[in-house]
């Protein structure tokens, strides 16, 4: 994940419990057995990871968090700190999953191939993430108030949101027979606004400005982004697109 953010175990828990909430889906797709050894790609803070685990899986978590991890070892979770864009396992787990992890991994081939390499033959690989278009309203009012700025915000950018048609490409050069992939549009009520979300996600664009300015940037970005993701009793939504998969690494 982008050096340029960090994680607090606390504040994930306050303003983004929702995504591991949200991960329901995604497990259903894995289907995962009782005895199947697993690798969580982006464990996080270890709220899936878990849930695996209680379903009778020996699961290990990964994270590029050090703080992350240390919340997942609270929960009694093998979970370690990898860089999930240089995976170094050998073919031993049944399967990959991923929530809301692989937008953070800008080199996607190089993610591809470790969880290859990972997998044993007759493999899965199976998760989610944000696809194209996925907080595009959001992104773009940070990218337009860091331009009043004289600061180029795109440049700035930390995510990966691919098409469906991208990452397919990817997984079946790789070598994965791609079982179900599609894009589906989830407007997310935020538990603590927009200003909670930015705060945790959006680290990346604010790394140019001091900390007093941060304030003010986080009030503007708010106010342009109202009219668009705030309903008309003041509850706020993000604009989310996920992108959800399932391949499979085809039996020697
Ligand atoms: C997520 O955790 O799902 C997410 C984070 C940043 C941008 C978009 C989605």
């Amino acid at each position: 994940m982008s050096n340029t953010q960090s994680w607090s175990p606390e504040k994930y828990a306050e303003n983004a419990r929702f995504v591991s909430d949200l991960g329901a889906p995604v497990v259903e797709l894995l289907a995962p057995k009782a005895g199947e050894k697993i690798l969580d790609l982006g464990c996080g803070d270890g709220a899936l990871t878990i849930k695996l685990a209680a379903m009778g899986c020996n699961v290990i978590g990964v994270d590029s968090s050090a703080p992350q991890i240390a919340g997942a070892r609270k929960l009694g979770l093998d979970a370690r700190v990898v860089d999930g864009e240089r995976l170094e396992f050998g073919p031993e787990f049944d399967a990959v999953f991923s929530n809301a992890a692989i937008h953070w991994m800008k080199r996607a081939d190089d993610v591809i191939t470790g969880v290859w390499r990972a997998l044993r033959p007759g493999g899965r690989f199976v998760g989610e993430f944000g696809g194209a278009g996925c907080v595009d309203t959001i992104k773009r009012a940070l990218v337009e108030a860091l331009g009043r700025r004289g600061i180029d915000g795109e440049a700035l950018n930390p995510w990966y949101f691919p098409t469906a048609e991208d990452y397919r490409a990817r997984l079946e050069r790789r070598g994965f027979a791609v079982r179900y992939i599609a894009l589906i549009p989830r407007p997310t009520p935020l538990p603590t606004e927009i200003n909670g979300w930015l705060e945790t996600f959006a680290q990346s664009f604010m790394t140019p400005l001091k900390g007093p300015q941060r304030g003010d940037f986080i009030a503007e970005v708010r106010e342009a982004l109202r009219p668009k993701l705030c309903d008309s009793e003041g509850k706020w939504f993000a604009d989310y697109i996920r992108l959800r998969f399932a391949a499979d690494k085809p039996k020697a």
